[in-house]
């Protein structure tokens, strides 16, 4: 048999789920769609099909290290300097790899609960202690209690904003505080990944505060309104010593061709991006609105998804399910990520033929 480290199975899996198109088989359904994993209900780009058309004839090679066209493109977008970018495998990646380059065994890693699950995994991953904190009464992550949870031994604080599951933001002042409140020699990462749905006012990206404070960095993906999922590529701002630094146990040639091709194109389509911003902002607050018509709880939400409070998750989850449409239950909560106009449509019919059947 062989050996493991000790900790091995206190190490969450991730558990995306079967196949859909196996899960649709047994059920009986053509297909399912799929409202699960927050992702983007379209295809690419067409730019985008076409840079990766164009790049396949490339993959024989490894891929540029530092993807430095795309760190070049993503630097002028922001307005920093290319060397304040790091190009990732996904921002899971990141994550991950600033986990163990931070953290470690007799080390603590702040984060609230709940919130994106990565956050537990990356510090187990790397023998720390995971520290969640409680968000608040308006399931609002609490800037405040994170900050008084920072122990002698945090190296960490991952901050999501706005937050998943629960949809909600908290304001630029409360990540200012944050940042102010805690110890330079604790690195926080405000994980930015669903910043281009955000309308509310008081919110605005973190990345000032990178300029400000040395152990601060933003973290970004190309997962959700670019549509790239699949392609496995995000980033990282921050001051070229801290990125530095954080990005040491990536591996070489993390980010694929493709991912860099696709991402830089993608990149390039920001009229496009406001487009789906604005059907994807629409169909929450339909989804939201209508839950709410159907005498439901949901949480206003500031991304691209919205979280529902049925009486019975499970159940509800499941009769979605095998009404066409996957639907991630949460605890007590079903997270609902925004399809189509169609495709809200169809879960949202799926949900009150449930409530009308008395199911939950
Ligand atoms: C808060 C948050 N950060 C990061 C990610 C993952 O992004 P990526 O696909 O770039 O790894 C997600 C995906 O659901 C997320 O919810």
């Amino acid at each position: 048999m062989p050996r493991f480290r000790p900790d091995l199975d206190s190490i969450p899996t991730y558990h995306p789920g079967r196949p859909l198109s196996e899960v649709a088989r047994e059920l009986g359904l053509e297909t399912i769609t799929d409202l699960g994993s927050n992702e983007d209900p379209r295809e690419p780009f067409p730019e985008v099909r076409a840079a990766i058309t164009e790049a396949v004839s490339g993959v024989n090679r490894y891929p540029l290290t530092d993807s430095p066209y795309l760190a070049d493109a993503l630097a002028e977008h922001h307005g920093v300097d290319p060397d304040w970018v790091w190009v990732a495998p996904g921002s899971t990646g990141m994550l991950i790899a600033t986990a163990i380059a931070a953290s470690g065994p007799g080390s603590s890693v702040v984060f609230a609960d709940p919130s994106f699950v990565v956050y537990r995994m990356a510090a187990t991953i790397a023998g720390a202690t995971p520290l969640a904190v409680p968000v608040d009464a308006e399931w609002r992550l609490d800037a405040a209690a994170m900050a008084a949870a920072v122990r002698d031994d945090t190296n960490l604080i991952y901050y999501c904003n706005p937050n998943n599951p629960t949809g909600t933001h908290t304001s630029f002042s409360a990540m200012e505080q944050l940042a102010k409140a805690v110890p330079p020699e604790v690195t926080i990462v405000f994980d930015e990944a669903y910043a281009e749905y955000v309308t509310a006012p008081d919110w605005s990206p973190a990345i000032p505060l990178t300029a400000r404070h040395e152990n601060v960095v933003v973290s970004r993906t190309f997962s959700k309104v670019y549509g790239l999922a699949g392609e496995r590529v995000g980033y990282a701002i921050g001051n070229p010593g801290l990125l530095g630094a954080l990005s040491r146990p990536q591996p070489p040639y993390a980010v694929s061709t493709l991912a860099q091709v696709a991402a830089l194109a993608a990149l390039g389509q920001q009229e496009r991006v406001v487009e789906r911003v604005a059907e994807t902002v629409a169909g929450r607050e339909w989804i939201a609105r209508l839950l709410r018509d159907l005498g439901q709880f949901a949480i206003d939400s500031q991304t691209n998804f919205v979280l529902w409070r049925p009486s019975d998750s499970r159940t509800a989850a499941d009769a979605v399910l095998r009404r066409g449409t996957l639907v991630r239950a949460l605890g007590p909560w079903v997270r609902i990520t925004v399809g189509t106009p169609e495709q809200n449509r169809r879960c949202l019919d799926a949900i009150e033929q449930g409530l009308a059947a008395g199911l939950f």
